[in-house]
């Protein structure tokens, strides 16, 4: 495809429009060639008559999505980063230089360094679609706006609002963006080109005017907090915040804000684009950003996969209509999911009373939606409308799916499947949520097995963004892929595992967590340990608060199912069967490790629990690498088993993404195996070896994992 074709420049009258359509792709990106047209164009609009220019995408819902990621991920030396960020600042800067007046009309995403080129622009238009959103995403891939954006974002919409954006890797709706200055106009989408040909129109007949727009608070507060007292505490407060929410975990934000803090009002243009290209490549070499970018490329994969084979060439059926069995914590969270991606929904249960909370709970969420005016109050009432429900099987023979989220009892579920089936279709394809019981099994009760299959879900199911998709033995591809995209459908990643103990997430998060309450056995403290694991590791919760979430008898029950089908990798830990019997159940009854409100909110540690469990109030110190490795370790070790010898899932991708989306594993992290890979498997089976001869038969390194380290191979 040419690239000319691509960015065109058409002329209207004495107006330039440069047109951009990135010809056999689905957005506009800047990869190096569209680079290299841009500078062409912006050299021939230097030397030409026109009088203005407007710039503007010829895509229905892209702007231009931002700099090419592929092209990112091939780069590794700070002189590569540096020769990239080079050309791309001399074609940005002479964009920002033409003599005549110049115009973005931005209508669709406009991200990264789509922003940052309608920075260098004189004036911005946007539409007010919902499509549109502007801003600096980068450090959510472990980099920092390096074409331009730290240093023009703030010199436009001042301190606090460009903070605002780039250190979280925000974006902003027309609207906002005209509020705080990052556009000059937001108009209907119809009016946007004309609006941008009629402005260019306007500033020639002024004679051509270009303007460099600067910030200018208003207001008491905004005026101190931009002044030269006001700066600093402004810079302190963000680091402050940046350091309580990614625990110095992420680079990239920190630097960012290192960046605007030297340059902001201080710098000359190029000496500021200096100090960020240097700021630039300093974060973009670090592990955090490849292995944020590896995800990122691991989550866009998902898009285009259908959850089986491609030579299996199946479609997945429509799901617009589902259906709910029980309408409890985890049925009520997955009705309001689905009706939040616009499928109508019927939850089914046996009380009246139990549909009651389940409709109170889907409420309750959309209500945060609006009170934090993410929906309006029409959408609310139209997304409740999707939700029906009843104690009948009203409307069954025509659902496409349905999912059931009844108590988790093989005897129960099997009878109520085959009690459903009676009230569906043939085609109609069944999904249990369960998290422990064979999907195998469960999909006898079903009179056509193939279309049996599970989606379980996370609690809470509207923050949690992974689905486990699970293929029993008789699952078929179609079913499989159905659900699969229905996932997909409710916003969700899925991830296909095969049937087995716990799937995936679950088998490996419990060794991790038994190994904490045979730590604390030995003396260890609590408090220490989930800090250890939240602050120096990164996980998003300690184990021991993790437990209390889950609920501690429902823990002691998959110990002991993990413990029938694993074998000697997965024991019981005393404590575990103790917690149970002195009645501390975790949050759902306020008393566990720590002590909850009737809200559900932690209160504190309880230091009773010690003496509850015999273990002796008295704690010892046991090293934090030895803590960290004794959990991560068996977490690693159980990985290789589902992956390499039971085949669960195929790919160490899958394990990762799996981690990170189910867990909140630090994605900085790249997930567990790429964490194994950076130890080593030598590393990691020698000390396994040294534990199983003081602790017991289940450090035993795998066969899988043995043999790894006898060849020094990694998982990827
Ligand atoms: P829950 O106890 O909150 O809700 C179960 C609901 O099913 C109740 O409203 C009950 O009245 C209803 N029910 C019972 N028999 C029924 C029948 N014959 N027909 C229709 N409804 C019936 O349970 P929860 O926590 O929502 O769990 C449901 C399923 O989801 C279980 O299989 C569980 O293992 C699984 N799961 C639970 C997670 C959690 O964190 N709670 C996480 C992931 C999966």
């Amino acid at each position: 495809m040419s690239i000319q074709e691509s960015i065109r420049i058409v002329p209207k009258g004495s107006v330039a429009f440069v047109e951009f359509d990135l010809l056999g792709e689905k957005v506009n990106k800047l990869s190096s060639p569209v680079m290299v047209r841009f500078k062409e164009v912006f050299e021939e609009l230097r030397s030409t008559q026109y009088g203005a220019v407007v710039l503007i995408s010829r895509k229905t819902r892209n702007f231009i999505a931002g700099a090419d990621i592929e092209e990112i991920k091939k780069l590794s030396t700070k002189e590569a980063y540096l020769e990239v960020l080079k050309k791309a600042h001399a074609i940005f800067n002479a964009f920002e230089d033409l003599p005549i007046p110049t115009i973005a009309a931005i209508h669709g995403t406009c991200l990264g360094g789509g922003c940052e080129l309608v920075l260098a622009a004189d004036y911005r238009l946007c539409s007010d679609s919902e499509e549109t959103k502007i801003g600096l995403p980068e450090v959510k891939l472990g980099i920092l706006p390096g074409f331009g954006g730290c240093v023009r974002l703030p010199r436009l919409v001042g301190l606090q609002a460009a903070l605002d954006i780039i250190l979280a890797g925000k974006s902003v709706e027309g609207r906002k963006a005209l509020k705080i200055g990052l556009v000059d106009e937001c108009v209907p989408a119809q009016l946007l080109e004309s609006r941008a040909l009629q402005l260019a129109e306007e500033l020639i007949a002024k004679a051509g005017r270009k303007r460099r727009r600067v910030f200018q608070p208003k207001g008491a507060l905004p005026v101190f907090l931009e002044s030269f007292v006001g700066r600093p505490l402004v810079f302190s407060q963000a680091k402050k915040a940046l350091l309580s929410q990614t625990r110095g975990f992420y680079p990239a934000p920190l630097k960012a804000l290192e960046i605007i803090q030297q340059t902001y009002g201080w710098k000359s243009r190029a000496q500021a684009l200096e100090i960020e290209m240097n700021g630039f490549t300093q974060v973009a070499v670090t592990d955090v950003s490849k292995n944020l970018i590896d995800l990122f490329f691991m989550m866009e994969s998902i898009k285009k996969q259908t959850g089986v084979s491609e030579a299996a060439a199946v479609r997945p059926r429509v799901v617009s209509k589902m259906a709910v069995l029980g309408a409890g914590t985890m049925g009520g969270g997955i009705a309001q999911v689905a009706a939040d991606r616009e499928i109508d929904v019927r939850m089914k249960d046996i009380s009246l009373e139990a549909l009651a909370i389940g409709f109170k709970q889907a409420h309750s969420i959309f209500k945060k939606d609006l009170e934090r005016r993410k929906i309006t109050r029409f959408a609310l009432d139209k997304k409740m409308g999707r939700i029906s429900g009843g104690t009948e099987y009203v409307g069954f023979k025509s659902m496409d799916v349905v999912v059931e989220a009844i108590v988790e009892d093989m005897a129960v579920k099997k009878k109520v499947i085959a009690e459903v089936a009676g009230h569906t279709s043939e085609k109609c394809v069944m999904a249990t949520n369960t998290s422990s019981l064979s999907v195998t099994e469960m999909a006898e009760a079903w009179p056509h097995p193939e279309n049996f299959v599970g989606m379980h879900f996370f609690n809470p199911v509207n923050k949690m963004p992974l689905v486990e998709i699970i293929r029993g033995a008789q699952s078929s591809d179609e079913a499989t892929a159905t659900v699969f995209e229905l996932a997909k459908k409710m916003g969700k990643t899925p991830v296909v595992v095969r049937d087995g103990p716990g799937f995936l997430v679950n088998r490996l998060l419990m060794p991790w967590l038994i190994e904490t309450l045979f730590i604390l056995e030995e003396g260890g403290d609590v408090e220490e340990i989930d800090k250890l694991f939240t602050h120096k590791f990164g996980m998003p919760m300690g184990p021991f608060r993790l437990m209390d979430e889950v609920g501690l008898d429902v823990c002691l029950k998959v110990i002991k199912i993990f413990n029938a089908s694993l074998g000697e990798r997965v024991q019981i830990p005393d404590v575990s069967v103790k917690l149970k019997e002195c009645g501390r159940l975790g949050k759902k009854n306020k008393k566990g490790f720590y002590l909850y409100d009737d809200r559900g909110k932690q209160l504190q540690f309880d230091p009773a629990v010690y003496l509850d469990l015999g273990v002796g109030a008295q704690r010892r110190k046991i090293a934090e690498k030895e803590i960290l490795e004794r959990g991560l370790f068996l977490m690693i070790n159980e990985a290789s088993v589902a992956l390499l010898e039971d085949h669960i899932v195929d790919t160490p991708q899958s394990v990762d993404l799996a981690m990170i989306m189910g867990t909140g594993f630090p994605a900085f992290r790249g997930g567990i195996l790429k964490y194994a890979d950076s130890l080593g498997s030598q590393y990691i089976v020698q000390e396994l070896e040294l534990y199983a001869s003081r602790l017991g038969i289940r450090f035993k390194p795998s066969l899988p994992l043995q043999s790894m380290a006898k060849s020094n191979r990694k998982f990827y």
